[in-house]
């Protein structure tokens, strides 16, 4: 009866239908809402040579890891550490001990919040070990639906706007004036937020094949139709082509430190990496599948989509002299007035609206899905009950989001309380979610998979877990032993004695992401300066 139950787990229908239920995650809101206006503000050609880079050398190898985890625990992600973390890891220890250290510190600074937190963290890792990553991927997986789907409400707002004719603005003035006023109007925000958590919800309600696969079958293909349909109509405008050139010809006087952060941070956000999105999907998969194939096909397509929304949205914004550094309100602001001043421009903007709306759904089922398969592996509950309890929890969640979009003021108490805990310098409860699932759990959950993976369990499991279906991504002997593939059964063969795409892979998720995450983060918390 139950779907959780060892070798009874339900499993994707097909090998595409996996594909697209996976790049349906990794294409969303990042792709068509926020890699649009970050490229904007960023400069444009330079940021999207350097998110490629972190696509190229964090995405596709942590990629890697989630998914072969999930396929080869076969569960959601609290469970998948737990198959994996040996009794004690030194590791785990070593980063427990840390983290008790530094909430001593804090408390000693009588910064009482945040040290006994860091105080509970530390003991939970020693009790849990890296468990813990899991449960916070999880975790994650609340946060980020609250304030994702607050998005995903405004975007289903505008699109009835724009059917009924209500985005002809003259001007960005007017259109900014709009978006300000809809965004401040709790009902309308709270009653599309809860549309789009019930959209949701029936989706994930259907299980993997019938609710999760079915629909991404239908809704990628048709996003990407719209994306071209889009395209054709923004490229064949009257000068056009000066917004591909900012899109696509980079000037490496515009890259700066926090460009490359910002690439690093979106590069997780984008491809669903860092919270046990794809570890989940991944436990949905058969041994007949290609995994490093398929890690390919699912970034390609991610990037593809980022690709195309920006060759949709910058040729219009330069065709009507409009600035590509609008920020968040992009979409909002300067889409619909752009299209106002082409014959049907309500229909245009109103089709844009449905491409996001299903970007965004493919994208929160699998954000839902993952809390879902958690409880029903952990708490051994059914799918339905799963559903419906954490569907209720986090559109709860996501209405305090809904109420404090741009400031604190309808909700003090849970101000004071995480000010006294985080000294919280964010404008209001959306921007303290986006900013703590973005900027720390993300990252710090990729960079964990990884060290997991190549460290814990070890590149050799790993390895092995690949090579089921995938004969290509092959073993060998020259940086064996940087890679950590010493033992491997292969690594004498003298045909492999060259450096093959698993040893690469090792180093990366070694060394590599491991240092470029850290960096990054040291940055970030401003312990370092790049
Ligand atoms: N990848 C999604 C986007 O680009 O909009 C966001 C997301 C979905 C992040 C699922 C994390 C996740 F697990």
């Amino acid at each position: 009866m139950s779907e959780h139950s060892e070798g009874k787990r339900e499993h994707w229908g097909s090998g595409i239908g996996f594909i697209l239920a996976a790049a349906g995650s990794a294409i969303g809101l990042g792709n068509i809402w926020k890699f649009p206006y970050i490229t904007g503000e960023n400069g444009g050609g330079a940021f999207v040579l350097l998110y490629l880079v972190c696509i190229c050398v964090i995405g596709i190898p942590v990629m890697m890891c989630e998914l072969s985890l999930g396929r080869h625990t076969q569960r959601n992600p609290i469970g998948a550490f737990r198959a994996i973390t040996p009794k004690t890891s030194l590791l785990a220890h070593l980063i427990g001990l840390c983290i008790v250290l530094t909430g001593f510190g804090l408390l000693c600074f009588q910064n009482y919040g945040l040290g006994a937190l860091l105080l509970l963290l530390g003991v939970a890792i020693f009790r849990y070990s890296w468990t813990v990553v899991g449960f916070a991927g999880v975790l994650t997986g609340f946060v980020i639906l609250s304030y994702y789907s607050v998005v995903a409400g405004w975007v289903i707002g505008y699109f009835f706007k724009a059917l009924r004719g209500g985005l002809d603005f003259k001007n960005t003035t007017e259109a900014v004036a709009e978006f300000t006023r809809s965004t401040g109007d709790v009902s309308w925000c709270i009653g599309f937020h809860v549309f789009f958590m019930f959209a949701c919800a029936m989706v994930v309600w259907g299980g993997v094949k019938s609710g999760i696969e079915r629909w991404s079958k239908i809704l990628m293909p048709l996003l990407f139709l719209l994306l071209y349909v889009i395209i054709l109509r923004s490229m064949t405008l009257p000068g056009a082509m000066k917004g591909v050139s900012f899109l696509l010809s980079p000037d490496f006087s515009k890259i700066s430190s926090r460009g490359v952060l910002l690439a690093l941070g979106h590069a997780f956000f984008t491809l669903s990496l860092g919270m046990g999105a794809m570890t989940t999907y991944g436990s949905y998969v058969s041994k007949k599948e290609n995994l490093f194939i398929s890690s390919l096909t699912i970034v390609g397509l991610d990037t593809l989509a980022a690709l195309l929304a920006g060759l949709a949205i910058f040729p219009a914004v330069f065709a009507f002299n409009q600035a590509p550094d609008g920020g968040p309100g992009l979409i909002f602001h300067v889409l619909p007035v752009v299209m106002n001043q082409i014959p049907l421009g309500g229909f245009w903007v109103a089709l844009f609206f449905v491409l996001m709306f299903i970007a965004a759904l493919t994208s929160g089922i699998s954000l839902l899905e993952v809390v879902v398969a958690a409880l029903m592996d952990e708490m051994k509950m059914s799918r339905h009950l799963a559903v419906l309890l954490s569907g209720t929890v986090i559109a709860l969640l996501g209405c305090l989001c809904a109420v404090s979009l741009d400031s604190w003021d309808r909700l003090p108490a849970l101000h004071q309380l995480l000010q006294q805990t985080f000294g919280v310098g964010q404008s209001s409860f959306f921007d303290f979610m986006d900013n703590i699932s973005s900027n720390w759990l993300l990252p710090l959950g990729g960079l964990m998979t990884s060290l997991f993976v190549g460290w814990i369990w070890g590149t050799r499991g790993a390895v092995n877990e690949i090579r089921h279906g995938a004969d290509n991504f092959a073993d060998v002997h020259l940086m064996s032993l940087l890679s950590g593939l010493r033992e491997d059964p292969h690594h004498n063969n003298p045909q492999y004695h060259v450096l093959t795409l698993a040893a690469i892979w090792g180093i990366f998720i070694r060394f590599v992401s491991p240092v470029a995450i850290t960096i990054a983060f040291l940055h970030l918390i401003g312990w370092m300066k790049i």
